[in-house]
């Protein structure tokens, strides 16, 4: 199999494709309220050229992908997506990361197209925090469509929490959730994104973990697919297991094994830099193999050895990278 390395030898194998800038909820954390300007239908890219681009990324020595978005069932025929993408030979991993609103009416269609695993995110499992959280989203649908992927034998089920300081800090409802089901909840620290979202929000891994020992013994617990960055526990007798993933206080930039790709078709070198390789134009025209191939390395060779978490701003937000 061929391989994508970069300049610091780190092997490139995973990408992550954000398919939206839209979102049915508005987290406090990610977006405003009201008043922001996604992307127009022309700029973003068709099924078509994102397929196309997976294809010769999977060629180069991509062997996972995962949509993300904004929300990615947010964007009309998402299944059809996930029906050409699993079926790219040499792929050999396929995931998304939903909020989950939209899970209970898409789930059937998502497994019939091929998706094994799922990452749902559920910051907070009481109604009125979730609400205060997400402005408008109800918790009882999320759960719902929770429940019907862990019936559908999903596997893994992964449950992102991103832990907001005074918010959602309490974690015993997840804690529990893990003793009877095997669920994978990983606690995520808050990236500052953009100076205007308030920032005391952040809470680190150890604080979180230190938060648990009144639950039980945590013991490490073996890794999930796809395990990326998490260090996984479970409380002695559980089910389930409960990751912690630090981006600010312990970066894990040394591994980072990943590429990103923007609904409006740039390949980013890293999730905290606004350098961005621009391939839409190459996917409009006939782009041949080795083109996308060299621009795909060509991002790689810029790849930061590490991220710059004293930029305060960056020119994308989070909804427009997906993560
Ligand atoms: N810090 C940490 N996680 C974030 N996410 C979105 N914005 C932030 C942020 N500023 C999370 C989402 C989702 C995943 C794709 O990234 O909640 O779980
Ligand atoms: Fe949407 Fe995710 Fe941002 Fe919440 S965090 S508004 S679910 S993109």
């Amino acid at each position: 199999m061929p391989e994508l390395v970069d300049k610091f030898n780190r092997k490139i194998d995973y990408l992550r494709i954000s398919v939206t800038d839209r979102c049915n909820l508005r987290c406090i954390y990610c977006m405003p309220g009201e008043g922001i300007e996604f992307k127009s239908h022309q700029d973003i890219l068709t099924y078509e050229e994102i397929t196309i681009f997976a294809r010769h990324a999977v060629q180069a020595g991509i062997s996972k992908i995962r949509l993300t978005g904004g929300e990615p069932l947010v964007r009309r025929g998402i299944v059809k997506l996930i029906e050409y993408l699993s079926s790219i030979p040499g792929l050999k991993d396929m995931s998304l990361t939903t909020n989950g609103v939209l899970l209970v009416e898409f789930l059937s269609d998502l497994v019939k197209a091929g998706l094994k695993r799922i990452n749902i995110s559920i910051d907070s499992l009481d109604d009125s925090i979730y609400q205060h959280i997400t402005r408008v989203g109800d918790v009882n649908r999320v759960k719902k469509g929770f429940e019907s992927a862990l019936r559908a034998g999903l596997n893994p089920v992964k449950v992102n929490v991103v832990v907001l300081k005074g918010i959602n800090d309490d974690l015993k409802d997840f804690v529990k959730l893990t003793f009877d089901l095997p669920v994978y909840v990983r606690f995520i620290e808050y990236m500052p994104f953009s100076e205007n979202i308030k920032s005391d929000f952040f809470v680190s891994c150890e604080t979180m973990r230190e938060s648990l020992k009144n639950y039980g013994i945590l013991e490490e617990a073996s890794l999930p697919q796809g395990a990326g960055p998490a260090r996984y526990f479970k409380v002695k007798g559980a089910l389930g297991t409960l990751g912690f993933i630090s981006p600010m206080s312990n970066h894990f930039c040394a591994e980072c094994n990943r590429l990103r790709l923007t609904a409006d078709g740039r390949l980013r070198t890293c999730l905290f830099s606004d350098e961005e390789i621009d391939l839409r134009n190459y996917l409009r025209g006939e782009a041949k193999a080795q083109e996308i191939e060299k621009l795909i390395r060509e991002t790689l060779s810029r790849k930061p050895k590490d991220h710059l978490v004293h930029q305060k701003e960056f020119i994308r937000k989070m909804y427009q990278i997906g993560g």
